[in-house]
């Protein structure tokens, strides 16, 4: 269901954030490298989103699922099951795309940060600090959605991305 280069886009962006947010030194330039890795593959990513012919990689229907959020929340509210859906659930859509805005906006404020007019902004600064503390807000969505998902549908959701395979309804 999700492809070998899905998930290895998916472990490559993953370890990314990690390491620039938790590990990394100020100013070090891995820092930069590593950053700019995880935009160059968040674009493949979407660059696949946009020509796959599969419906479960595509952005389009990410997009759609944002549709059914009131009637998901309806569901979470009344501890019902919420849909599976092939590729990303309504609910899990907006994190997904919020995280890939998020790693592509960190490469762009990283870059500028470079750049001779913002060399030492505090406001630059800021807004990359403050952008990765939104990532992982999302990030804790996404693990807390994937314990949610197991426990509700008695599935172990969070293998998806190493086997490859999700329950659907
Ligand atoms: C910093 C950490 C992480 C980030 C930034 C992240 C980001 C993402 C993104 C962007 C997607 C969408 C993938 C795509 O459509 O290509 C995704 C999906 C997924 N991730 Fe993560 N992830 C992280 C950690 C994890 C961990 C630790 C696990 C499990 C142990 C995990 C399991 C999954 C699964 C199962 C999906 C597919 C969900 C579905 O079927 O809708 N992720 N993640
Ligand atoms: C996944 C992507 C990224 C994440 C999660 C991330 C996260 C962070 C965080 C949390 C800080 C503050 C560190 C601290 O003050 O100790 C920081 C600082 C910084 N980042 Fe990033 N970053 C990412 C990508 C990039 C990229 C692509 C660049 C640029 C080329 C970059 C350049 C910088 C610079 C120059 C600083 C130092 C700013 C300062 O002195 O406070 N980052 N980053």
């Amino acid at each position: 269901m999700w492809p070998f280069w899905v998930r290895l886009i998916h472990w490559g962006v993953a370890g990314a954030c990690v390491y620039n947010f938790w590990l990394s030194d100020e100013g070090e330039e891995l820092h930069r490298l590593v950053g700019y890795g995880a935009s160059a593959l968040v674009f493949v990513r979407l660059l696949a989103g946009v020509i796959a012919k599969r419906p479960e990689l595509r952005l389009g229907s990410m997009f759609k699922a944002l549709g059914s959020i009131p009637g998901e929340v309806t569901k979470l509210y009344r501890r019902e099951p919420l849909s599976l859906t092939r590729g990303h659930s309504p609910l899990a859509s907006p994190v997904m795309l919020g995280m890939w805005a998020c790693v592509l906006g960190l490469g762009l404020t990283g870059w500028m940060l470079e750049w001779e007019a913002f060399f030492g902004s505090e406001g630059l600064e800021e807004l990359h600090e403050f952008i990765a503390n939104g990532l992982m807000v999302l990030v804790g969505a996404h693990l807390a959605g994937l314990v949610h998902e197991s426990i509700s549908h008695r599935t172990r959701a969070w293998m998806g991305m190493i086997d490859g395979r999700k329950k659907t309804d």
